[in-house]
């Protein structure tokens, strides 16, 4: 496996097959649109990366400033709103035929890495409640901690509405300042 950046070249190469596997992994209320992905790839400080098994995209991810995702329920109640130190971690999708073998814990790993690279002090992100239980136990097990709880986060009728917003806190984990 191979995790690269997922840079405007790549995102334009391989879009379409990123967004077949959004669509086919998540029902309609979690379901990111190409507007918005399209929209991380160009942030400049966005952490999005593809992973890639046998030349095939096995899974991705996407984060961007926090500030940029003032849509996102729970976004600006963030304690870290407006202070320009935490990324948001937006979307992270492992392709149905790749699942169960780690992708998505070397996405994370890689991302956090990333993260801290871009010099952001917080990583923050949700998960719906019951659908998302897989990727609250990978971000759990990477150091994540609750830090509000949104109901009524999603509309549908597919399970609980809600969803934890976390933290994981990367202040200990700063690269040393070059010499
Ligand atoms: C969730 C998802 C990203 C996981 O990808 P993956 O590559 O299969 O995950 P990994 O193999 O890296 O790790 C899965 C971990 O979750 C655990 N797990 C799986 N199902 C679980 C569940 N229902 N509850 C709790 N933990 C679960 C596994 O035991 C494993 O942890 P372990 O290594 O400590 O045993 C993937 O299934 C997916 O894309 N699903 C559809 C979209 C989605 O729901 N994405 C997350 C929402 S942000």
């Amino acid at each position: 496996m191979m995790i690269v950046l997922l840079d405007a070249e790549r995102w334009e190469e391989h879009a379409s097959a990123i967004m077949a596997i959004e669509a086919e992994s998540y029902e309609p209320g979690r379901r990111d649109s190409f507007t918005f992905l399209d929209r991380v790839v160009q942030m400049p400080r966005n952490a999005s990366l593809l992973a890639i098994v046998d030349r095939s995209i096995a899974g991705f991810c996407f984060g961007g400033p926090l500030e940029e995702f003032a849509e996102t329920g729970g976004v600006r109640s963030d304690p870290h709103w407006g202070r320009n130190d935490a990324l948001y971690a937006a979307d992270l999708t492992v392709a149905a035929p790749y699942r169960g073998q780690g992708v998505a814990q070397a996405l994370k790993r890689a991302q956090i890495e990333r993260t801290v690279a871009l010099g952001f002090r917080v990583y923050a992100g949700r998960n719906r409640v019951g659908l998302a239980d897989a990727m609250w136990h990978i971000n759990r097990a990477a150091g994540a901690r609750e830090v509000q709880r949104i109901t009524d986060a999603y509309s549908d009728d597919l399970g609980p509405r809600s969803a934890i917003y976390y933290h994981i806190d990367l202040a200990d984990r700063q690269l040393p300042s070059p010499q």
